[in-house]
């Protein structure tokens, strides 16, 4: 792949270091890469043939750095296939963290609740997902250099690492659930009936971004870990219309709480993955 070869040759150029760990940071959830030291930010749009996000809420900028010892990337801003890009340009940032070494992937999202037990601002570890999006990164032809023509994704959300994640938040305070993530295409929100469908098929979660990403990600064998925070509850299970506002608002709100989860669960994340 000539774009993904050229930007990772260009970042190359620009720095030595070589993640061990990526992070995505979604919907009004940057604010985590404040916390690097040694930190290369690099917007997007000088990156060769990085896709620049559109999107309220989406800084848009690749942060290199350390987390005390640990060589880590951060993309603070993600793209997303309803601003009309194609699937292999949403997940052009995460193969080029693959590819300048990362061996596991934490991505965040915004997301409502479905799951009626869950509430705004909780944190939830996905659990697996129910692609709805109409659309694959891995559709045409196979990569082989990034990995196999049909990866498996029985267990595409590690459960090493939410085992990590699940201790790591109980020592810090912070409550965290489990569940299952459906992705839609957006950028409508859903109507109730869909949330009531999704309900059925077993959904907790719904948004519109991360598994294309999770799918690119598994298909060159990295480990994930994939964070909701529950920005509002879904169409029709909370009075009044759902709006972007609210799903900002409430990222703000837990913006500490989940850059104080990461940094803790970072290093022992590397270290699950190290050598692997
Ligand atoms: N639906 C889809 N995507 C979302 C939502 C939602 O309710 N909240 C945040 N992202």
């Amino acid at each position: 792949m000539k774009e993904l070869e050229e930007a990772v040759a260009w970042l190359r150029e620009r720095t030595s270091l070589s993640p061990r760990v990526g992070v995505v940071l979604g919907s009004g959830l940057g604010g985590f890469a404040s916390r690097l030291t040694d930190r290369l930010e690099i917007p997007y749009e000088t990156i060769p043939h990085w896709p620049v996000s559109t999107a309220e809420g989406h800084a848009g900028r690749l942060i290199l750095g350390r987390l005390g010892e640990l060589p880590v990337a951060v993309m603070a801003g993600r793209v997303h296939l309803y601003e009309g890009y194609r699937p292999d340009q949403v997940v052009f940032g995460v193969r080029v963290l693959g590819r300048l070494g990362a061996r596991a992937l934490v991505l965040t999202n915004a997301a409502g609740g479905i799951n009626p037990a869950f509430q705004r601002g909780l944190l939830v570890l996905i659990s697996d997902h129910i692609n709805l999006q109409g659309a694959n990164p891995l559709v045409g032809p196979n990569e082989e250099s990034l990995g196999p023509r049909f990866p498996d994704m029985t267990e595409a959300y590690s459960i090493r690492l939410r085992q990590i994640a699940r201790e790591t938040a109980a020592e810090l305070g912070i409550p965290v659930a489990e569940g299952v993530y459906a992705a839609m295409l957006g950028p409508s929100y859903e109507t109730p009936a869909e949330i009531r469908f999704l309900r059925i098929i077993g959904a907790d979660l719904v948004g519109m971004s991360t598994v294309p990403e999770v799918i690119a990600a598994r298909h060159m064998g990295l480990s994930v870990l994939a964070i909701s925070c529950v920005t509002n509850m879904a169409a029709g299970l909370a009075p009044g219309p759902l709006s972007h506002r609210e799903v900002l608002e409430t990222g703000e709100m837990v913006r500490d709480r989940l850059s104080r989860l990461l940094e803790a669960l970072l290093p022992r994340i590397a270290a699950e993955v190290a050598g692997s």
